[in-house]
């Protein structure tokens, strides 16, 4: 685990940035496609603007396939729909190919959705375990990341990598979210976390490894920390 605390968040971003660009490059050279994992929230926003801008000659983005870590179960043209902010900062100004994309399809019910998205991704793998490339996360200040958040069904130690169905008390809603276990099988993950209120949340994860009460410690692995508590 690698934390790399800056003193203001574009600073973060781009370096962030940078890490990735490196690592779909050599993925490309190594086996000519790049897995990478998005995460919903605001926090992302200017990463995938600067991907998106910055980054777009840098690699062949056509061999770049999407997927997104957890989704909130509202229609596809829904202001809080993930997939949308991701489409709108990072996929469209990059003119990705739809095959190259793989959202959840909230036309289902969270637990057809759940499987849908489960069942295209392991397709994509060609039913092997699915070892994700880069996968991006956020932080809430409660310690969720993705949509694992204390409490609820998904916020357990499972040994199975899965794409679950969760309804989240707190927000009142349903989201379609990976667990830890998929999420840990990434060669590599990111999290950016910014702003004073995450920093509690921050330093329980840190003294905390693999507690159920501060869910984002359950990411175990090749794991970076990009952030910025000022
Ligand atoms: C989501 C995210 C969620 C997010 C954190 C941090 O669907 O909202 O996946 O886990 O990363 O809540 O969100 P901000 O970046 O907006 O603070």
């Amino acid at each position: 685990m690698q934390t790399f605390s800056f003193n203001t968040t574009p600073e973060a971003i781009q370096s962030l940035a940078k890490h990735i660009i490196e690592s779909a490059k050599a993925c490309i050279e190594e086996k000519g496609s790049f897995n990478l994992v998005l995460t919903g929230g605001n926090s992302p926003k200017m990463l995938y603007n600067i991907l998106a801008d910055q980054y777009k000659n840098e690699i062949n983005w056509e061999v770049v396939y999407f997927f997104i870590g957890d989704e909130r179960h509202v229609p596809s043209n829904h202001k809080d729909y993930n997939g949308l902010m991701a489409r709108e900062n990072l996929l469209n100004p990059l003119n990705i190919k739809e095959e190259n994309i793989f959202l959840v399809n909230t036309s289902l019910t969270p637990q057809e959705a759940a499987e849908d998205y489960y069942a295209r991704i392991l397709k994509h793998f060609n039913q092997a375990t699915i070892n994700f490339d880069f996968t991006l996360l956020g932080m809430g200040a409660d310690a969720h990341t993705a949509s694992i958040f204390p409490g609820t069904t998904i916020c357990k130690i499972n040994p199975n990598e899965s794409i679950e169905a969760v309804f989240v008390e707190k927000l009142n809603s349903w989201r379609i979210s990976f667990n830890a276990t998929l999420i840990n099988q990434s060669k590599e993950i990111a999290f950016l976390v910014f702003g004073k209120d995450k920093l509690d949340a921050f330093t329980s994860v840190q003294s905390h490894p693999n507690q159920l009460e501060y869910p984002a410690s359950l990411i175990q692995g090749n794991v970076f920390w990009y952030t910025n508590f000022n």
